[in-house]
């Protein structure tokens, strides 16, 4: 790989070049697109490529080495050492046969085989897209704007779009203005953008435990230290969170407050504004993950904390991907002035702007109204699945011995087996049994053994809830029998002879 090329220094950036270049590369170690002992370029011949002092080089390089991301033989170079996949607990690896499953599960991505009821993943089967409307919209933009639809769009989104959605958050009591809204290419380009232009090698996050796995990788993508505090059914827990803070002084704190993933807890109002409390009184910005919180079938209060910002301290993500159509690539951000500067330049040098057609279309949607139509569909669809996976749960899960706590929205359902019991386990006898689960152990920080497990509603039939939950409590039956059954044999007294 030509590792010139992937590289770009700003020297503009109030962040030391050394530093910039040092988490490049180690990106792209990461990323493994710099290979396990790959030469990594002589320091002399780098620093000319890249227009910078030797010592920069030197620096990054040693920075590198010293974090055990490459090594260096003498009179020979450095080079990009073996391991660097620490997201994965080996001990799990060694465990499972699945081990390539649970690879991907680790990255964000799940094999769905035929068949396969999958509560695995939290995305909208393809007939909920409303293909037709877009169509209609798709050619008025393009009778309308021509050419210029496909021109370059300014960084920070389509204007006209950056208007509707004042209006539409609004509506949901936040009240800002378009300067304030910065279009990004779906939820995860949002915090990837957000990390890119606020956090610095060994900064501190503070996160839910469990969290979103997308979270956890681009926070350590950029070197953050990651700081977990639980999270119970009204939200994390305060006392924790205060200590934390107090301790880490983090640079940001990365909290779903409505619908959490995966466990599908909403923060209580009190536990809202005690959160808007703490950022104002240890001058944190808090990263509120909004990805579902139009879907409040049965919960009282979805605020958001970005509507209780009082201290302008709350940067605001909001993805379409779970009530719209998650190939579009399209959500927004509602920024803090003084870090407008920053992530915009973030968005600029990640993928210069989102799809200029595809922000045109959306802001057609909103104007005309077509955008409440369609939410109430897939209100009425979900709340369908959702109506049918509770009476399930209830049917199928009340006489086995898992604990859960039904949320009020969303699309995730959050489940724990009892003590000493493994989800891993759980995930490969329900993969036997054409059951997609996804086990708890890859939304924590640890990635160690976990009893909990995830499943969503997003992509299953109402029928196909019914058998999938009526299968999968028989196969924890099984599970927690043979264990019951393993212990009973070892605690049997035989004669001592
Ligand atoms: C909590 C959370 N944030 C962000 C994302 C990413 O969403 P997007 O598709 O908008 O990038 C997801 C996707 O599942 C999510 O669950």
């Amino acid at each position: 790989m030509e590792i010139y090329r992937e590289i770009y220094l700003d020297k503009n950036s109030p962040q030391h070049l050394y530093m910039q270049l040092f988490q490049k590369i180690r990106q792209l170690i990461i990323e493994e697109k710099l290979k396990a002992n790959q030469k990594l370029p002589p320091i002399r011949q780098l620093a000319n490529a890249l227009g910078v002092n030797t010592s920069t080089i030197v620096n990054a390089y040693s920075l590198l080495e010293k974090e055990g991301f490459v090594y260096k033989k003498i009179g020979s170079g450095t080079f990009v050492s073996a391991k660097q996949d620490d997201d994965l607990s080996d001990e799990l690896l060694k465990k499972y046969p699945l081990d390539e499953d649970i690879r991907l599960m680790d990255r964000g991505q799940i094999q769905i085989k035929e068949n396969m009821i999958s509560f695995a993943s939290a995305t909208p089967t393809s007939d909920l897209f409303p293909v037709e409307d877009f169509k209609i919209l798709l050619n008025e933009v393009l009778d309308r704007d021509k050419g210029d639809a496909f021109g370059y769009q300014e960084s920070q989104g389509y204007y006209p779009l950056r208007e509707s959605l004042v209006n539409y958050l609004e509506e949901i009591n936040i009240k800002t203005k378009p300067e304030n809204i910065q279009i990004i290419s779906g939820a995860q380009q949002g915090i990837d953008v957000i990390s890119k232009a606020l956090i610095d090698y060994k900064d501190t996050i503070i996160v839910e435990s469990p969290t979103y796995t997308g979270a956890i990788g681009t926070f350590r993508s950029r070197g953050a230290k990651i700081i977990s505090v639980p999270i119970l059914n009204d939200g994390v827990d305060i006392k924790i969170l205060e200590e934390k803070i107090q301790e880490y002084k983090p640079k940001l704190i990365y909290l779903m407050p409505n619908f959490q993933n995966p466990t599908g807890y909403s923060y209580s109002k009190e536990k809202k504004l005690k959160i808007i409390d703490l950022a104002e009184k240890y001058n944190t910005l808090i990263v509120e993950d909004d990805y579902l919180s139009d879907l409040s079938f049965y919960s009282e209060d979805n605020t958001t904390l970005k509507s209780l910002d009082r201290n302008d301290s709350v940067i605001y993500i909001k993805s379409f991907s779970k009530i719209f159509m998650p190939g579009l690539r399209l959500g927004f951000l509602v920024i803090p002035k003084k870090i407008h500067h920053r992530i915009l330049a973030a968005k600029h040098t990640s993928d210069i702007s989102t799809s200029g057609l595809n922000q045109r279309v959306f802001d057609l949607y909103l104007r005309k109204g077509i955008w409440k139509k369609h939410i109430r569909y897939m209100e009425k669809i979900y709340k369908e699945r959702f109506d049918v996976m509770k009476s399930c749960i209830d049917k199928y899960f009340k006489d086995i011995e898992v604990q859960y706590y039904l949320p009020q929205g969303g699309l995730n359902f959050w489940f724990s087996l009892p003590e000493g019991y493994d989800s891993n386990k759980l995930y490969v006898e329900a993969s036997k049994n054409n059951i997609l689960i996804l086990p708890g152990s890859i939304f924590f920080i640890s990635k160690k053994e976990s009893k909990c497990f995830r499943l969503s509603i997003a992509s299953v039939y109402p029928k196909d809830i019914e058998i999938g939950i009526k299968s999968l409590s028989n196969v924890i039956k099984n599970l927690i029998e043979k264990d019951t059954n393993k212990r009973k044999r070892l605690d049997t007294y035989t004669p001592l002879l």
